[in-house]
């Protein structure tokens, strides 16, 4: 697909102001000594784009906790609550996988700039559906939440679904990129595991109209497909 000339030199703007902030990017460039100095203040966007998706991150989560401590979340709060942090999981993961495909599309790094932070998003809000379901749902009894997870197909494929995650997010720092290296990026592609469980598990727990699951479960087939491809391309190159 094309993408039109304006909106490429609009992303094209965007990345110099946001890589102008960004002392990684500075460092590999040719700008050097005094030039970077005067760089790093310019990086408005850094400082005001990064922020932005921060709240707007928050927003879900936020508006959740309105809706039942206003009592407005429905006939049962506590599956609304693990429905929505479930499903806002799904969507964060989802947007974590569009970085490539956009920066690609782009030509420009900066979505992959926003990746870190949407991917962590992605596993607080895993986590927060898992503590709904330990605390809202079982209120800690340890031994119904172990038979849930052996007994209950839906809940083992959520479940390690989340166990992929874990070492994921644990690993999204610097350190670990450094320490890792290559096996660094491996590991990161174990995303789509936990993307497939998830719609798996969004699949299997969903009784009646599929339509919602079977739309994360198209996104993520085109996600693998773009990315199958982009393999096949580099393999040939
Ligand atoms: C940590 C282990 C997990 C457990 C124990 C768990 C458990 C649950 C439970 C009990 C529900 C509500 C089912 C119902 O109301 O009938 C649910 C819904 C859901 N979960 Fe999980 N889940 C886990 C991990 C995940 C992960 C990692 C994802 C995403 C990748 C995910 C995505 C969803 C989605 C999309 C829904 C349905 C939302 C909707 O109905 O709109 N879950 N989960």
């Amino acid at each position: 697909m094309a993408v039109p000339e304006w909106l490429l030199g609009i992303v094209r703007k965007l990345e110099i102001a946001l890589n102008s902030g960004d002392t990684t990017v500075a460092q590999s460039s040719p700008l050097a000594g005094k030039k970077r100095k005067a760089n790093k203040t310019r990086g408005w966007i850094p400082r005001v784009i990064k922020p932005v998706v921060f709240v707007l991150s928050l927003v879900p989560i936020v508006l959740l906790a309105i809706s039942v401590f206003t009592g407005n979340a429905g006939a049962n709060p506590i599956e609304t609550v693990e429905r929505d942090t479930g499903e806002w999981t799904l969507r964060f993961i989802c947007l974590t996988l569009f970085a490539t495909p956009l920066a690609n599309l782009f030509k420009s790094a900066w979505p992959k700039r926003l990746r870190r932070m949407i991917g962590l998003f992605a596993f607080f809000y895993a986590a927060m559906h898992l503590l709904s379901f330990l605390w809202l749902d079982h209120w800690f009894a340890w031994s119904d939440i172990l038979a849930d997870i052996l007994k209950r197909p839906y809940i083992t494929v959520g479940f390690l679904s989340f166990l992929i995650l874990l070492p994921l997010a644990v690993t999204s720092n610097r350190w670990a990129v450094k320490r890792l290296a290559r096996r660094w990026a491996a590991l990161h592609r174990w995303v789509y595991v936990a993307a497939v469980l998830g719609v798996i598990h969004f699949v299997w727990l969903t009784k009646g109209d599929q339509l919602e699951p079977v739309v994360y479960l198209l996104i993520l087939i085109g996600l693998l497909a773009y990315r199958l491809v982009a393999l096949l391309k580099a393999d040939k190159a």
